[in-house]
């Protein structure tokens, strides 16, 4: 049940609520939180997922029983090993990251996670790479998490690449509050949601940022 204040966006969530709830049900173990911790240690941007949405990527991935699976943006990996521990038995999950030193830390944390040989961390700008990992597909479950600014064309590779029945999942969708400014990343994020309504069934959940769902259409 909403009420008209939640219905209208405003948020119950405190952070204490958050780290209560996400102790009970997106605890970390030792390898998820090297992962979650590494951007901080390393110096590197703090932009991962929470583990609320960490945990609901795995929970996706294993609703689905994945077996191949896309992310564009791993950072440190974490997102990574949760996509990962939600894979069907024999799933693969290629993650495309363009900062070298990311990519590295992402390696080491994912083998520690013992899961080097169901993820290949693909290093690279990720509008060159796509095409090069098209013949691997149709895969069953793409995740979003890169350079908001071309999400319209990330979406596009999506739908082209998704089996039908396939899941798509976009993080930041409200694009950190500035989806309805007059520039021209907001623009593409919002021709991306345009064009996810027109080509999945959607649903934008309201997360801090907003995270989109989308199941590609038959035919
Ligand atoms: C938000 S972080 C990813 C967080 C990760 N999904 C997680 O939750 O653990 C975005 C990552 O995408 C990478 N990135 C940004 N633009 C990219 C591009 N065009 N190609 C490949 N990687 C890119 C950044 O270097 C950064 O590491």
């Amino acid at each position: 049940m909403a009420d008209s204040d939640s219905r209208a966006g405003l948020r119950y969530a405190t952070p204490e609520i958050v780290r209560f709830v996400d102790g009970l049900h997106a605890r970390h173990d030792a390898a998820l939180s090297a992962a979650f911790g590494a951007p901080a240690a390393r110096g590197f941007p703090a932009i991962q997922l929470a583990p609320s949405e960490g945990r609901l990527l795995e929970l996706l991935a294993s609703l689905i029983q994945a077996r191949r699976v896309v992310e564009i943006g791993t950072l440190t990996g974490y997102s990574a090993i949760r996509l990962a521990r939600g894979l069907a038995p024999g799933g693969l999950l290629w993650t495309i990251e363009h900062e070298p030193a990311h990519a590295a830390e992402a390696r080491a944390r994912i083998a520690e996670a013992g899961l080097a040989d169901r993820v290949e961390v693909v290093e690279g700008d990720a509008l060159a790479a796509l095409p090069t990992l098209a013949e691997l597909g149709p895969f069953d479950l793409v995740f979003l998490d890169a350079d908001k600014g071309r999400y319209d064309a990330y979406g596009r590779w999506a739908h082209a690449n998704l089996r039908e029945g396939g899941v798509l999942v976009a993080d930041n969708v409200y694009f950190f509050g500035r989806l309805l400014d007059d520039d021209p990343d907001a623009a593409a994020m919002r021709r991306f949601h345009e064009e996810a309504r027109d080509r999945f069934e959607t649903a934008c959940v309201a997360t801090p940022d907003g995270l989109l769902l989308g199941v590609k259409r038959q035919g």
